[in-house]
């Protein structure tokens, strides 16, 4: 066995026998992946995974040792074609970011230093408290706020959720639970809101019952009037109001709440004002698009996502909150084999671990750090107001042409529209699957005033205008021929069969 120039003895480890031919199969493995992000254009945004592939992982567990050479093969036959396909610039469904080959590079060093970010006195902890200073100033909260990296908008949402229950029946609701206190809490949110919320109030103990779903304008903002007769009719009812939750991108539509008018009445009755950024909030880089974000620095709390607008590769979600001591006090708790010291490893405190629920945590903030500083937010906010202008040339394209009906204009980056023709919920679906598997464009699909929508959502900097036409094109295509193909009758299947 030849020994490594660092191992003191032959005791066993998993580190290689020999650095030479793990580094040989690195470089291997780092310019593939490169390859395939420099011509990510030239594969299908997405293809059906065959059955072959999907049963060839279906194996026993290994118990025996494969060579890297050989479980890197089956990366790249089984899993690298087969992915989601949202570093593609035809992928326009859901909210995906596209990363970026900088996001890529960090998360191999974050891999590389294995850092712990619970807690401990370590500089990994420093990036992630600068990302949340810088946190800080984008949204214009004060000194003495706190942020935290968590895996996506849905767990901050639900974090800012257990905040807000706190301040509302005092820490003491930790211990005893909620049957103690004997008061019904009331959170409000527009029906337009993620869904991920009413799911907060679940976790939490209060119940997505409990979840006001106030009405919308024509622009799919929250009703405020609603609202505030919403909230009137729980207090005289006995209940306790004790959260809105506004929202800056409403998922299905890109609608941004009226935040100032939101932080009056959060202000006038007393409840926790949290905002739900996921996508949204990151426009605060443009200086173009900021000033709709107006109020968004007067909420108790911010959710929102660097791997969607921020393009850094998933997951990277944070929680900003205005008073870092409430949010400390609603997650810290103390244990022994996590005592606190003023000098050593176990300095530092109080550790993220503090902030959140839980321990063990990857350095998230590193892909985050490394996208900021090697772009800079002028640039990434030049990308969003890309994604919203992509968005009008859409809006503009379906207003023109007679066979598609728009059904949710362009208010920030997401379209939504269909096919004119019989039966448009089944037909439209079957487009967009469709759509799917010729793997040009991929949009996905919501509903919008109860007519089946395709939905798209431009998040990733790499779609062009091009790509757009793309989806035109296809849409139409695919509706031509899905309304071309007369249904069957089931008699004529009864005989044929
Ligand atoms: C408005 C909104 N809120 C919350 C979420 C959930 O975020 P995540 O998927 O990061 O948990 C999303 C996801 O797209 C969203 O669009």
């Amino acid at each position: 066995m030849k020994k490594s120039a660092s191992k003191l003895s032959s005791w066993p480890t998993l580190d290689p026998e020999n650095w030479s031919d793990l580094r040989a199969q690195a470089h291997v493995m780092l310019d593939d992946m490169l390859d395939h992000l420099e011509h990510v254009r030239a594969r299908p945004v997405w293809q059906p995974i065959p059955d072959a592939v999907r049963k060839s992982v279906r194996e026993p567990s290994p118990r025996n040792a494969t060579a890297l050479e050989n479980v890197y093969r089956d990366f790249k036959g089984t899993i690298l074609p087969y992915a989601t396909g949202n570093t593609h610039p035809g992928f326009m469904g859901w909210v995906h970011g596209g990363g970026t080959p900088v996001g890529m590079l960090a998360e191999m060093l974050a891999a590389g230093l294995n850092a712990n970010l619970g807690g401990r006195d370590h500089m990994p902890i420093e990036i992630e408290r600068q990302i949340g200073e810088w946190a800080r100033e984008w949204f214009g909260f004060p000194k003495g706020a706190s942020g935290l990296f968590v895996t996506g908008t849905s767990m901050a949402n639900l974090m800012a959720v257990l905040i807000a229950r706190a301040e509302a029946l005092s820490e003491r609701v930790r211990g005893q639970g909620l049957v103690e206190s004997n008061i019904q809490l009331c959170a409000y949110t527009s029906v337009a809101a993620h869904g991920c919320i009413a799911r907060a109030m679940d976790f939490a103990g209060i119940g997505s019952d409990w979840l006001r779903l106030v009405p919308t304008d024509t622009l799919g903002r929250m009703d405020v009037a609603a609202l505030d007769a919403l909230v009137r009719d729980d207090r005289k009812a006995g209940r306790l109001p004790f959260l809105v939750v506004g929202t800056v991108g409403a998922v299905d539509t890109g609608a941004i709440d009226n935040l100032t008018v939101l932080a009056r009445i959060c202000g006038k009755e007393e409840l926790w004002f949290h905002i739900d950024g996921a996508f949204g909030a990151l426009a605060a880089w443009s200086e173009q698009l900021k000033p709709r974000l107006a109020g968004i620095e007067q909420a108790d709390s911010i959710g929102f996502d660097f791997h969607k607008w921020g393009q850094v590769p998933y997951d990277a979600g944070f929680l900003l909150v205005r008073d870092g001591e409430k949010h400390h006090d609603t997650f810290a708790a103390p244990a022994a084999y996590l005592r606190r010291e003023t000098r050593g490893l176990a300095a530092g405190s109080p550790w993220p671990t503090d902030f959140g629920p839980d321990l063990s945590r990857g350095f998230r903030a590193l892909k985050t750090w490394f996208t900021l500083k090697t772009y800079g937010t002028y640039q990434l906010g030049r990308m969003i107001e890309q994604s919203c202008m992509l968005a009008r040339h859409l809006e503009a394209r379906v207003r023109a042409e007679p066979k598609l009906e728009l059904l949710s204009p362009a208010q920030l980056n997401i379209v939504c529209f269909r096919y004119r023709c019989e039966d448009a919920d089944r037909i439209n679906a079957e487009i967009v699957a469709d759509l799917h598997e010729q793997g040009r464009v991929a949009p996905s699909s919501t509903t919008i005033g109860g007519k089946l929508a395709i939905r798209a959502c431009f998040v990733n900097h790499r779609t062009e205008p091009a790509d757009v036409d793309a989806l035109v094109h296809e849409v139409l295509e695919a509706g031509a021929l899905r309304t071309l193909i007369a249904p069957v009758a089931p008699q004529l299947v009864a005989i044929g069969a």
